[in-house]
């Protein structure tokens, strides 16, 4: 053998001390379990708003990139190798690389979301991923600004939306949380199972009594009657297949013997509950920000050809996603070692991106704790500084469109509707905080 035919040393990536981990582990996934991944303990999210632990994990992981540059780092925990991304550029090529090498199906993800949709696309690989990731796309009409079904969904939105103000006006005009997300569940029970499901309030709570196991991950028992309960009653939307929902929509596409379509329906329930957070959120910054209301009060009343239309509240709940993410941590396993500038990833390692590190980045980012919606005017590729709440890649959101469709609709009609003012929390535009606990939030309607 010739020296140049000896295979270059393999080095291991730089590896963070045992106290830094036990400081990434405190300051970083700490506060994150704690409010709850799958859940949200509305109690956890106040404290943490309120002692700014957000901006401390952000604070924690700059001190790390400071250090070791554009890593990955390897964190040192027992029994389970973790690596944090540090560097914009490998955000987008690990999120690119997906499923392989850097496969969504990561360990505690599947632990997690096996408490209530064992075989939803994100926690599936190889084929069984392939065809249920398929399905879901084209159920979620996923590349098109608009669903095919928006003529249906966006009278759902009127209405309830009409009628949260009349009984918030009837309550006293003290906009909260809780009847918002109230409001929100009905639209969201309508749109992917039915008009008939509007007031399944039961539904809904035996979804967030599964995700409430589900955010102790594999430490609390699988309730396998709740979960078998649960995928019955999905299944029986998807048997009624309501004109003008999407369980009906999902029923006229393709479906391979992999499909699971009633695996998949739990997914959106579970994820349009953080849809509504960002929501309540994204009107927050609108009311806080005068001349922007104004700018989106003339969006609404200029006659539209579609939904697509309302490109700044489209825009300002993405900024609110950027600002406040409602999935802090995107999570990639890999499937075979990965070699990097500095090293090598071996198999089987917890890929962390932590978006929040990359979203509000002021060392880099002047727009870092500002709410600027010109940031989303042309779509962002993989030149830009990863702004990624809703991930990217292969493993995209593919309800995006949907939500910012949905949600743009809900905010138009709230603000197209009333005068609002923001009474529990003043937002300074220059500074907007780490987290805003959307639980406390309350406007007053004018
Ligand atoms: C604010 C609202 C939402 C945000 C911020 C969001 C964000 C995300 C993110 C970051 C991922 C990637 C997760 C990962 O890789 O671990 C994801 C995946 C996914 N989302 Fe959303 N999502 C939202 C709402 C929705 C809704 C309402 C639906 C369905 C109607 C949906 C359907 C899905 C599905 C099916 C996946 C898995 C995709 C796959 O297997 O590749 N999401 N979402």
């Amino acid at each position: 053998m010739t020296a140049s035919a000896v295979p270059p040393v393999q080095n291991p990536l730089p590896s963070a001390t045992a106290l830094e981990t036990i400081q990434t582990l405190r300051d970083v996934q700490g506060p994150m379990i704690a409010k709850g991944p799958i859940i949200r303990r509305p109690a956890v999210v106040a404290a943490s708003e309120r002692f700014d632990l957000d901006g401390r994990a952000v604070r924690r992981v700059q001190t790390l990139s400071e250090k070791y540059g554009r890593g990955p780092l390897m964190l040192n925990v027992p029994g389970r190798p973790m690596a944090l991304v540090l560097d914009p550029d490998d955000v987008h090529r690990v999120l690119e690389a997906a499923p392989e090498p850097f496969a969504p199906a990561e360990t505690l993800k599947r632990e997690a979301l096996s408490h209530f949709e064992p075989k939803v696309a994100l926690i599936s690989h190889g084929e069984e991923r392939a065809q249920r990731r398929r399905l879901n796309e084209q159920a979620l009409h996923s590349d098109h600004p608009v669903h095919r079904m928006a003529e249906a969904f966006l009278p759902v939105v009127r209405e309830e939306a009409e009628a949260l103000l009349a009984q918030t006006r009837a309550d006293g005009g003290a906009l909260a949380y809780q009847p918002f997300f109230e409001a929100w569940s009905r639209v969201v029970r309508r749109v992917v199972l039915g008009d008939s499901a509007r007031d399944d309030t039961a539904l809904t709570d035996l979804t967030e009594k599964l995700r409430a196991k589900a955010n102790w991950a594999f430490l609390r028992p699988i309730d396998k009657d709740g979960r078998a309960e649960l995928l019955d009653q999905v299944q029986a939307a998807l048997d009624r297949a309501e004109p003008g929902s999407l369980a009906a929509f999902m029923g006229q596409q393709p479906q391979g013997p992999e499909s699971e379509p009633a695996q998949q329906v739990p997914q959106w329930l579970f994820a349009f509950d953080p849809a509504g957070m960002a929501t309540f959120r994204a009107l927050a910054l609108l009311v806080s920000h005068a001349e922007r209301l104004a700018e989106a009060r003339r969006e609404i009343d200029e006659p539209q050809d579609s939904a697509a239309d309302l490109p700044l509240l489209r825009a300002t709940m993405l900024e609110s996603l950027r600002l406040w993410p409602t999935t802090p941590m995107i999570l990639r396993e890999t499937t075979a070692d990965v070699t990097f500038d500095h090293g090598v990833m071996p198999a089987g390692t917890s890929v962390l991106i932590f978006a929040p590190f990359f979203h509000r980045d002021e060392r880099h980012l002047d727009f870092a704790h500002r709410y600027t919606p010109s940031l989303w005017d042309a779509p962002r590729t993989r030149d830009d500084w990863p702004l990624v709440p809703f991930s990217a890649g292969p493993g995209l959101c593919p309800g995006r469109n949907l939500v910012l469709l949905l949600t743009s609709q809900m905010l138009a009609e709230v603000i197209g509707q009333t005068d609002l003012t923001l009474e529990s929390h003043t937002l300074d535009p220059a500074r907007l905080p780490g987290l805003l606990n959307n639980f406390g939030l309350r406007f007053r309607l004018g």
